[in-house]
């Protein structure tokens, strides 16, 4: 424990008065919070989450259908079927055929055909398997109908764990028009990777269609509703807001396949399957299986937020595909669709009930207001198109709805001709945010620690909208979190200029991830926090309300730094805590005194938080999920000095008591 030294009051008392001399006489740092001299105003929603579908984020994760392609609708509608029957010897047995009733959105279904004593069927696999938990319930539906036959004709369903039935049903399907038929079923067992299978048993043939399965238990259990747990990772972590849907998601390759937020408020049914970007985008991690069907669209999106008390802070495509790939522009005589979809975001999400868009809000049973207040135009554009069509979405959107906040793109990176370009053009157009975007080495963000320092205090505000440390091996070890930490402290002390952060990714199923490292990592039944994952959660449980300074003895500066600690302060109102944040990114423990000046002296009892580990290389893993995480302590008052380990990031609140 870093802080053993200051638990003995002989030790502690021998520890203070070396640390007192070495202030005067040696280089020893002394951390000084200045108390009595608020500064800033730190926004509630200061610390967010960024949600986007990549790394099977939403389709096999936190969208918690458990049956993929339960529609037939990818374009091999063979995909995630197998085929199943003792003798392959009909072709017939299973077929996928074109519906001629169908949708847009529902435009195929799968045939079973079966014999005297030879059944067929399809098994699924879920995404990369299905998750089961022994006891829990799960709530199977189907759509099917009979085809050539008299009489009701019987469909076993099974859960199936290796060679283990786990659960099983049998279905009557009766007529000849289609009906949904519904079954709970309860596995004996939990599995990671079980199956569903589905067996014609009598001779005949029937047609399916959007076969599904969901845990019961689901966020708030809400039908068809979210994985419970994953969220409950989002709860805990109090996120001021949560961005989304993207990323480059809201791009697309083309404007083809971008995202249409429309779309996905529709009845579950009616909303259009879209190719996932993330399906073809690295070339060394292809998922051809990786499709959007949206199980987590804008009105799940909304529930979310109000659920979590986040600030809604949807992204939408401002007429531009993805830059990196066919950079496809919406004429400017051809953008109205694009800032009306803007325009009805806006309605949908504040609309009142007689509203157009206020109306299908209240519909899905949600007459009040959503009260969004941000909205970001464009995720990582670029170069003047981008300009010209911010102006135009601007032109519109501000005249209508002075009351939301826009936020616009720095482009893909925090540094460079394009970055530039932006910020000289926002200096002049004054959007109410603009979104940096850095993903780096651990040293930048080190450094990153006096960013902000030098951003001009009055002008446009700073939305660091994704962020995360790259090591070398793309690991969520400790490092990369204290690297994070450390430029965290710095966004904090310039609070004024940096209005909100959010980590990225946010989520990846360890058998699915594009992209590495994530602040969550999930399989079928479980999460695995990273140490990533806990910075961003001490930052925003102990978030305060007003800057406090700091001042390092070592540098003689007011940054906070001294080239081996780095710090900040807050004060919290509600409470009257005092919290102090100290990183240590160095490879060897630090001594340090304490002071906190301007507060008259009272004992004051502080809650220690520790976040650190044996090597900046430990991470946590499926196997060892619990490796790095915070340790608590508390003391009787504030300790005069203290050592603070290697590689670690301690949050120290003073109780006002
Ligand atoms: O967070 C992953 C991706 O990184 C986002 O989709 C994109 O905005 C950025 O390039």
């Amino acid at each position: 424990m870093p802080l053993r030294a200051a638990f003995k009051p002989i030790a502690l008392l021998g520890a203070i008065a070396l640390l007192v001399i070495r202030c005067i006489a040696d280089p020893a740092i002394c951390v000084t919070v200045q108390a009595d001299a608020p500064g800033t105003h730190i926004n509630p929603a200061m610390w967010g989450v960024f949600f986007e579908d990549i790394n099977f984020g939403a389709d096999g994760g936190l969208s918690a259908e458990l049956i993929k392609n339960g529609s037939f609708e990818f374009p091999d509608p063979r995909m995630g079927w197998t085929r199943l029957g003792d003798k392959n010897t009909s072709e017939n047995s299973v077929r996928y055929l074109a519906r001629s009733d169908g949708a847009p959105a529902n435009m195929r279904l799968a045939e079973i055909t079966s014999e005297p004593n030879d059944f067929y069927g399809l098994s699924n696999e879920g995404f990369r398997g299905i998750g089961l938990k022994a006891s829990e319930d799960y709530d199977f539906t189907i759509e099917a109908r009979c085809v050539a036959s008299s009489g009701p004709l019987k469909l076993k369903v099974e859960l199936v764990g290796g060679h283990a039935v786990l659960a099983s049903a049998s279905l009557n399907i009766s007529s000849s028009n289609w009906a949904q038929l519904k079954v709970t079923l309860k596995p004996s067992a939990t599995v990671a990777k079980a199956k569903l299978t589905l067996i014609l048993e009598d001779n005949g043939t029937v047609q399916i269609d959007r076969v599904s399965l969901f845990p019961t238990k689901t966020w708030k259990n809400r039908p068809q509703g979210l994985r419970a747990d994953m969220v409950q990772r989002l709860a805990d972590m109090k996120p001021g807001f949560i961005r989304f849907p993207g990323g480059c998601v809201v791009e697309g390759f083309n404007l083809g396949l971008r995202y249409q937020w429309k779309q996905t408020i529709l009845p579950r049914e009616e909303r259009m399957l879209l190719l996932n970007r993330w399906n073809v985008e690295f070339k060394d991690r292809p998922v051809p299986d990786y499709y959007q069907s949206f199980g987590l669209g804008f009105w799940e999106y909304f529930q979310l937020c109000e659920d979590l008390n986040a600030e809604p802070l949807p992204i939408l495509n401002c007429g531009m595909a993805c830059q990196y790939n066919s950079g496809e522009l919406a004429p400017m005589e051809a953008l109205q669709p694009y800032i009306q979809d803007a325009l009805d975001l806006i309605e949908f999400a504040n609309g009142p009930v007689t509203s157009t868009w206020g109306a299908k809000r209240a519909a899905l049973g949600h007459p009040e207001p959503f009260r969004m207040k941000l909205l970001g135009i464009g995720n990582e554009q670029w170069g003047p198109q981008y300009v010209e069509r911010y102006q135009a979405f601007a032109k519109e959107l501000k005249a209508k709805h002075p009351e939301v906040q826009l936020l616009v793109a720095a482009g893909p990176s925090p540094s460079g001709a394009r970055f530039d370009y932006l910020w000289e053009q926002w200096k002049r157009l004054k959007p109410d945010l603009v979104d940096e975007h850095s993903y780096s080495s651990p040293s930048w963000f080190i450094e990153g620690f006096t960013r902000y320092d030098g951003y001009d205090r009055t002008g446009t505000k700073v939305f660091v909208g994704e962020y995360a440390c790259h090591t070398k091996e793309q690991k969520n070890n400790l490092t990369a979190a204290i690297s994070e930490a450390v430029f965290m402290l710095g966004l904090e002390r310039n609070a004024d200029v940096v209005r909100m952060a959010a980590y990225a990714p946010l989520f990846a199923h360890v058998d699915a991830w594009q992209w590495r490292p994530d602040l969550i990592w999930f399989d079928n039944l479980r999460t695995i926090l990273t140490p990533s994952y806990y910075v961003q959660q001490l930052f925003s449980l102990n978030r305060g309300d007003v800057v406090l300074p700091v001042v390092l003895a070592l540098a003689g500066s007011t940054t906070g730094k001294t080239g081996q600690l780095y710090a900040s302060a807050v004060l919290e109102e509600k409470t009257g805590d005092l919290i102090v944040k100290i990183v240590n990114p160095a490879n060897e423990k630090v001594e340090a005194s304490l002071k906190l000046a301007g507060l008259p002296i009272k004992k004051r009892r502080v809650r220690v938080t520790v976040l650190t580990a044996a090597s900046g290389e430990m991470e946590n893993t499926p196997e060892a999920p619990d490796r790095v995480a915070p340790q608590e302590s508390a003391l009787e008052s504030m300790p005069s000095a203290m050592v603070f380990q290697a590689q670690s990031f301690t949050v120290l609140r003073v109780e006002q008591f």
